[in-house]
């Protein structure tokens, strides 16, 4: 199957609506919002194409979204969780601030793995609970990696109730092992904190380092967490709306009762038509999508290496975002800002994933090899003197 990441030209991709491609002018190349420039994979284009036929619009309806996410869970992560005990929502996003609301007492204390996708820090306080950064550890070499003794007593902290885990990790592509979630997991039952397991980037992991499910971990902690998961990120759909909360077990089932019944409604048809098709038809286009995008994290490392080398990258394990270190050029605090002005690319900006991320920025590697290339070089000569 051909590489989805070659398939539109930069004229094709200027037609589209979406934020990633509206929100700058002509002349900036967007690498910034998580959108990928593919098209959508074929099952879920006619599945899509079919509804509209149908005129099948109306209200949402959770049909066979929970069995189709279950077979993939089953062929991807050995997980089988339960289609009873899942809820369809519009995003993750809403799922975790529903979810908040349910699990935590106003004011409780979440802990989250800094840096760390920047809605996080302001979801948790707009929903009236405290952000308590527990940051990652990150070596010389600029790898990271948990700082588990830390996050052991950062879950211990007053009021702390809840763990919110990004795993796969945005924005550092950190892959949790088995042994690290065993251990997570460990202390959080000690200390009697809920994981929320936001797995979105779990379809996108690279050769070496396998998703484990939260669920799966033989652990109590696996029973009461709540997991969120989403076809919407792997296969592009994240303007259709359709999401979905998982409990880990029956523990955390019940602690989801009563859900909100207005929330489902909030998640679009479509989604749930276009999730269904990527989850039950989608595993050879995923599969090529997933080798093209290993091969444009290498290909950056190799641009950085010859145009930039001041610029720190260690290629993530998982997910199509480079986090990228730029303390050594003169960039200032907020990089992405610096370069959208002076190279017209557009970067997610650092500091807003934690202090953690000032000088950094993150970029998304999810399009053709082309304009990859072209955003190195265009960072290049905004940051050579004289270029
Ligand atoms: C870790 C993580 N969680 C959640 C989201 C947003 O997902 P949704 O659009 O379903 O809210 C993203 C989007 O990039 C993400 O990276």
């Amino acid at each position: 199957m051909q590489n989805p990441l070659t398939v539109l030209s930069p004229a094709d991709l200027r037609q589209r609506r979406s934020q990633k491609w509206w929100r700058y002018p002509e002349d900036v190349l967007p690498m910034f919002i998580a959108e990928m420039d593919t098209p959508l994979a074929p099952p879920v284009a006619s599945a899509l194409a079919d509804a509209v036929q149908r005129g099948d619009t109306g209200y949402m309806s959770p049909y066979g979204l929970p069995e189709a996410f279950a077979g993939f869970a089953a062929r991807h992560y050995g997980w089988h969780p339960d289609p009873a005990h899942m809820v369809v929502v519009p995003d993750v996003l809403r799922g975790i601030a529903e979810v908040l609301h349910l699990v935590s007492s106003p004011g409780a204390g979440v802990v989250v793995n800094t840096p760390v996708y920047a809605p996080f820090l302001t979801l948790i306080p707009d929903n009236g609970r405290r952000v308590v950064a527990s940051p990652l550890r990150r070596a010389a070499d600029g790898r990271y990696g948990y700082d588990l003794d830390a996050l052991d007593r950062d879950l211990a902290r007053d009021g702390v109730e809840v763990l919110l885990l990004c795993n796969p990790h945005n924005p550092t592509g950190l892959v949790a092992t088995a042994e690290e979630l065993a251990t997570i997991a460990g202390y959080a039952h000690r200390h009697g904190v809920r994981v929320l397991a936001d797995e979105i980037h779990a379809p996108l992991t690279y050769p070496g380092h396998p998703h484990v499910a939260f669920a799966t971990v033989p652990s109590p902690a696996a029973e009461r967490a709540v997991v969120f998961v989403s076809a919407s990120k792997a296969f592009n759909l994240a303007g259709l709306k359709a999401a979905m909360v998982v409990a880990g077990g029956t523990p955390a089932w019940q602690a989801l009762q009563p859900f909100p019944t207005e929330v489902p409604f909030g998640a679009g048809l479509l989604g749930v038509i276009a999730g269904v098709a990527a989850f039950t038809d989608g595993d050879a286009w995923l599969a090529s999508l997933r080798h093209g995008l290993d091969a444009n994290r290498m290909l950056l490392a190799e641009l950085l290496t010859r145009h930039v080398p001041e610029v720190g990258y260690v290629p993530p394990q998982a997910t199509f975002l480079a986090w990228l270190d730029l303390r050594a050029l003169p960039l200032g605090d907020n990089p992405a800002e610096a370069l959208l002005d002076r190279a017209h690319v557009a970067l997610s900006s650092g500091p807003t994933f934690g202090p953690e991320g000032i000088g950094h920025a993150r970029l998304n590697f999810a399009t053709s090899p082309e304009l990859l290339t072209e955003g190195v070089v265009r960072i290049a000569a905004a940051v050579t003197p004289g270029g």
